[in-house]
């Protein structure tokens, strides 16, 4: 990304925020002319995931809400292999042509997610106990989708979640019939099949520190022998509370001592109770028993003011943070546009009402895209 420095004041924005006299509504109507993207252009790029809907064209409001607001885009699930690549010689590229589209129209930043994760995966891939067919699969696999984009895809989350929270390898099927080299092998079929995409090792949990270790001394592994990578995905599935904001900058500052830009691939806020502690975004994780307690979805019909500022509050230090260190960051991705459609809704428990990301169920800005609107752009240099 070309790095354009620039100051930038807080952006004159005529915002009405009913705060006490509107119920229990939070309101801010845009008028101004400020964007995500352009708010923070120069330092970082900003993206959103988006999902099928979007892509094939059926969801007018969210994709206005794209287009205009950010510069980058991730398929949500519409690049897994599942999808992509459902049987040994069977690709559909239906989808994702779409996806690649439309990042194209609109000149942005184009991510593919994922080439080799454990979740998600084809049904034919999952127990294979083979390494030649898993090899096999794999090379043919990360060739046919890469080179099918290639000079498209600006930058592609190359491996996934191959990380214990202990920081050994996960004992995933790839592990499990390639061994651990797996992960330096197909950053190289990457490379081969696109030389100038960005590749990225994208995971969660990075503020714990096993864990982060684990994964950087992988990274410098592969750059000290001379692998292309081009980038640390954090793919910060967070809330409220944690990680803290000191948690986060030890991230940026770790990803950085270790040689490459960090990105925040997957940014999303719950605001619901997790009374299991549970951290991290394993998808597989689902707590059934919880399903239709009221106590786990406080507010099904709306977020009370308290809690939109405590959301906006939130929002609002990350990014400060996010700018304070925009030279180590190379884009900042929501996972999901509008409240209704995140996976929050249903992840780790079925049919909650969540409110983790910056437009609202009827696809309006909340305060939590004012906050963030008014965190200053500072001039480095
Ligand atoms: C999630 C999607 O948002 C859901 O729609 C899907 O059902 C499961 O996967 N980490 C990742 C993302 O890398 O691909 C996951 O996306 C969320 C956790």
């Amino acid at each position: 990304m070309k790095r354009i420095k620039k100051i930038s004041y807080i952006s004159i924005v005529s915002a009405i925020i009913c705060t006490i006299g509107c119920a229990n509504t939070v309101l801010v109507s845009k008028t101004n002319n400020s964007t995500l993207a352009t708010h923070f252009k120069g330092l970082f790029h900003l993206g959103a995931a988006i999902n099928e809907e979007i892509i094939l064209g059926n969801d007018q409001k969210s994709e206005n809400i794209v287009t205009s607001e950010f510069n980058s885009i991730t398929p949500e699930n519409s690049l897994k292999w599942m999808f992509i690549h459902p049987k040994p010689n069977t690709f559909d590229f239906n989808t994702a042509d779409r996806y690649v589209e439309l990042g194209l129209k609109n000149d942005m930043y184009i991510v593919g997610h994922a080439l080799v994760w454990h979740n998600q995966l084809a049904d034919f891939m999952q127990n294979i106990d083979n390494a030649v067919e898993m090899q096999e699969y794999v090379t043919n696999h990360v060739n046919t989708v890469v080179s099918r984009y290639r000079g498209k895809i600006d930058a592609w989350d190359v491996v996934n979640e191959a990380f214990n929270e202990d920081g050994t390898l996960r004992k995933s099927v790839f592990f499990h019939n390639l061994g651990e080299n797996y992960i330096s092998d197909v950053f190289k079929l990457a490379e081969k099949a696109d030389p100038e995409a960005n590749l990225i090792y994208n995971d969660y949990n990075f503020y714990k520190q096993e864990k982060r270790a684990g994964i950087l001394n992988m990274v410098k592994k592969l750059k000290s022998s001379g692998v292309k990578i081009d980038g640390v995905g954090v793919q910060a599935h967070w809330d409220l509370a944690s990680p803290s904001l000191d948690q986060i900058e030890q991230i940026i500052l770790d990803v950085h001592a270790a040689g490459v830009p960090v990105s925040f691939t997957e940014l999303d806020i719950s605001v619901l109770p997790n009374p299991w502690e549970m951290v991290g975004a394993e998808v597989t994780q689902n707590f059934s028993q919880f399903e239709g307690d009221s106590k786990m979805s406080p507010y099904p019909n709306q977020l009370p003011n308290k809690v939109q500022k405590q959301l906006a509050k939130r929002y609002h230090d990350i990014f400060q943070l996010f700018v304070k260190h925009s030279d180590k960051i190379e884009r900042v991705t929501f996972w999901g546009v509008m409240d209704k459609h995140s996976w929050l809704n249903d992840w780790p428990i079925k049919g909650r009402t969540n409110y983790p990301l910056l437009f609202d169920r009827n696809y309006n800005p909340k305060l939590a895209y004012q906050s963030i609107l008014e965190v200053e752009t500072k001039q480095q240099n």
